[in-house]
């Protein structure tokens, strides 16, 4: 380890996700296992900017492996966008003898990161938590994992209850403007359409396959739709056209909403969070700065934050083909 770092601060930003609290914990028990303290920041950039911070010891993290959400809180700061914001933060963080910040979160949070440690000199590193899992530079992001395990489970039970009526429901899942939450679960739930904002279906070709499966004898039928899709309706109107189109249709609609962000966070999110916060101590220790680290074929890859902001994670297309053979 080359750095003389003595103090480094942490905080979790943009939308909380299962296993953000396992990655707090791995940050301060590496820094107390390498003997360097470290200090939370409550509210993400927010709590930087009005000095709202917490020691973190070894013992103060205890018990929250386990525990969904994240115990700095989390928030999307307007203030940091600005100059002022930037300036209070890094006064707060002088003030405190913080040296480096390791920053939980997305891409939000991670431009607000690049454009802080460019203004100061003070490295960061980057850790990837969201459950969308659009970050470059990682295969799987914190969260991720534990979001589709729940939404597998929720469409189950729909489908149970599809089933029991002979229905048609669409159920909006999260990603923002990514489809990976729809395409995963929509594959591991056995769903007969999957809307995704990378692949344009478009009306006809749905109506064409809900046609297809009353004819092979499905009497109900579970569409996910994610929430960026760019069929150009939303979840309510699709339902609504499909049933103009196909008064054979019964069809109701479930957004699964925030459910999606809660809950206790998955073996692999614990896992995967205790690598990334363990290897982003010891990233700045190193002496490394503005970069992200992310987890790909199972080994820890750094990446430039830069990178990760601007590179595109894409989705597996063949898994779309795959969907499409076993609706059949
Ligand atoms: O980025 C995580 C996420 O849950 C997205 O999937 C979703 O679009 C967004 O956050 C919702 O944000 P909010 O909780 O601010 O409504």
């Amino acid at each position: 380890m080359q750095s003389n770092i003595k103090k480094i601060g942490v905080m979790t930003s943009g939308g909380d996700a299962p296993g953000m609290n396992a990655a707090i914990r791995a940050v301060a028990r590496a820094c107390s296992y390498y003997n360097v303290k470290c200090v939370g920041y409550y509210r993400g950039y927010q709590g930087m900017i009005e000095g709202d911070s917490v020691e973190l010891t070894a013992r103060s993290v205890k018990n929250i492996v386990s525990k969904g959400g994240t115990i700095l809180k989390s928030a999307r700061s307007l203030e940091f966008k600005t100059k002022e914001g930037r300036k209070k933060a890094y006064e707060n963080l002088t003030e405190e003898g913080v040296e480096a910040m390791i920053l939980i979160g997305g891409d939000g949070t991670f431009t607000g990161g690049m454009i802080f440690s460019k203004e100061y000199d003070i490295p960061v590193i980057g850790v990837p938590g969201t459950i969308d899992n659009d970050i470059f530079g990682t295969k799987f992001t914190i969260g991720y994992d534990t979001a589709l395990n729940t939404v597998v489970e929720a469409i189950d039970k729909i489908r149970d209850t599809a089933s029991s009526h002979n229905r048609l429901f669409f159920v909006e899942v999260m990603g923002r403007d990514a489809g990976f939450i729809a395409l995963n679960a929509g594959v591991g739930a056995g769903a007969e359409e999957i809307l995704i904002p990378e692949e344009d279906l478009g009306l006809e070709r749905l109506l064409e396959s809900l046609q297809r499966s009353r004819r092979s004898g499905k009497s109900s039928s579970i569409v996910v739709v994610s929430e960026g899709d760019k069929i150009g309706k939303n979840v309510f109107e699709l339902a609504e056209y499909v049933t103009e189109n196909l008064p054979d249709y019964e069809a109701r609609v479930s957004v699964l909403g925030h459910m999606q962000r809660g809950g206790k966070p998955t073996c692999f999110d614990r896992v995967l969070a205790s690598r990334l916060g363990v290897k982003s101590v010891e990233l700045i220790l190193d002496g490394q700065t503005n970069v992200m680290v992310g987890v790909s074929d199972n080994k820890l890859l750094v990446t430039s934050i830069e990178k990760a902001v601007k590179g595109k994670h894409t989705i597996n297309k063949e898994l779309l083909r795959i969907s499409d053979i076993l609706s059949v």
